[in-house]
């Protein structure tokens, strides 16, 4: 890092230049309060990202240097025995170990806390190991989880069988479109967790972000809420939830290239995720490789432009889509249950969300669809996951929630033929149209469109 801006952020060169590791009075109580920095939130994720600390490179660079290191020195024998006791912390530049803080992954931390407008954020190995450690963290043996019928399969997964067999952590699953329901489902004093996604996987129902956290904070549980199918157009913890939790591997990569996570939240919780004794990040270790944490970094700045045309065109497609008879599901359509309170919630300007399901009612059609989607006119590949530019389609039911047996798909939507795409952004708009078009028309089907 050098110091070269002047906001009276950096760090770098002071410990060594000094020669002297220590820091009196004032300065250890900042370390002492909180181990990591705080952000200024403001309201519009694209505005606290650009009011974020930018690292400069160790030579002046306009991008950071990587800190590679698995470890690190200190000047004075005194200093490591203050960072073990957590005197002094990686927001004076005092690193230990990058299993517990690197700076380079720290710096990811900040954008991430500066994008969902939280005091802090640490990033992860992957998506999953970000949901696990936080649900690990704000639940001891014994505890419950409260959590939306409709979540990816793998978290659906951990909850069901994972956690009540590993660690006697139970949930309960509910429609969170049923304050009601909801409210009846917490038990006060042990429900530790509301647990649910902001826009479903597959099936794309918004959840009412202000009212869930409202009821959550007055039964007493933290709400937790994974953001990954809408980073930029919902702002959770600006609506009011605890905690939001990423798989970065999705949009926020967009280079289907990388799998990681996050964990965004109040600086006490993600510090208490990296105590020594009790922290679940530092101590199951899923640390996020300082390589991978730099080239993430390096794509947060053209998230919101990526996510703009992801969502411009989804759009586009699902009305087009609807208007032939297919049977469309997307936010930004009026006729979604949650259009309204989606248009509430959401950031201007990024639009809907980047991906649409289709209902081909039947696996074998669906199947149908996406095998001329790709091998016929090159609309898009067939393969899990989200946010590349390319478009990426499944059938849900079959795959990413086919952890879920059959009743659990029906009470959470997951119709046999629903296809879930992510909808990509390369290529001109008109050019795929016709691709999709021309794989519709090679369904030689009759009963392909669902008129309704
Ligand atoms: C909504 C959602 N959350 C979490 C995950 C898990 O993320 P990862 O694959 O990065 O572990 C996924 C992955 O598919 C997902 O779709």
């Amino acid at each position: 890092m050098a110091e070269t801006q002047s906001r009276g952020h950096v760090f770098a060169g002071q410990k060594r230049g000094t020669g002297d590791d220590g820091f009196d009075g004032d300065d250890v109580f900042v370390a002492k309060k909180s181990m990591l920095p705080t952000m200024a939130t403001e309201n519009d994720p694209a505005a606290a990202l650009a009011s974020a600390r930018h690292e400069f490179g160790e030579h002046g660079g306009v991008n950071m240097s990587i800190e590679a290191s698995a470890t690190f020195t200190v000047m004075e024998p005194e200093t490591m025995r203050r960072m073990f006791a957590g005197e002094l912390g990686p927001d004076r530049d005092f690193f230990i170990y990058s299993r517990h803080f690197n700076p380079t992954v720290l710096n990811l931390g900040r954008l991430m806390a500066a994008l969902e407008g939280t005091e802090a954020a640490y990033c992860t190995a992957s998506g999953m190991s970000a949901i696990s450690s936080v649900l690990l963290q704000l639940c001891s043996s014994g505890g419950h989880v409260v959590a939306s019928r409709t979540l990816y399969g793998g978290t659906h997964a951990l909850l069901t069988h994972f956690l009540p067999r590993a660690c006697n952590i139970t949930t309960t699953f509910v429609d969170i479109g049923d304050v009601e329901a909801v409210k009846n489902a917490i038990v006060e004093g042990r429900t530790k967790v509301l647990y649910f996604e902001s826009m479903s996987n597959p099936t794309l129902t918004v959840a009412n972000i202000p009212e869930l956290s409202r009821i959550g904070h007055e039964k007493g549980t933290a709400v937790v809420v994974d953001n990954t199918f809408a980073p930029m157009v919902l702002s959770p913890a600006r609506l009011g939830a605890d905690v939001v939790v990423h798989s970065i591997s999705k949009f926020i990569s967009g280079g289907a290239d990388v799998i990681a996570g996050a964990v965004c939240g109040p600086a006490s919780l993600v510090n208490s995720m990296m105590d020594l004794h009790q922290g679940a990040l530092m101590l199951l270790g899923p640390t996020m490789n300082a390589k991978v944490a730099f080239e993430l970094s390096e794509r947060i700045p053209h998230l919101g432009l990526r996510m703009k045309e992801h969502c411009c065109r989804a759009m586009e497609y699902a009305i087009r889509m609807k208007k032939l008879g297919l049977k469309v599901i997307y936010p930004g359509l009026e006729d979604h249950p949650q259009h309204e309170l989606l248009k509430s919630m959401a950031n201007k300007e990024y639009g809907f969300g980047g991906l649409l399901c289709v209902d081909m009612e039947t696996e074998e059609r669906a199947n149908r669809l996406m095998h001329h989607l790709q091998n016929y006119t090159q609309f898009g590949f067939m393969a899990v996951s989200l946010g590349y530019y390319e478009t990426l389609m499944s059938c849900s039911g079959s795959s990413t929630s086919s952890e879920m047996n059959a009743e659990e798909k029906a009470l959470a939507g997951i119709s046999p033929g629903l296809v879930r795409m992510s909808i990509g952004y390369i290529g001109t708009l008109e050019q795929k149209w016709s691709q999709l078009e021309k794989a519709l028309s090679r369904m030689q089907d009759s009963n392909l469109f669902n008129k309704n």
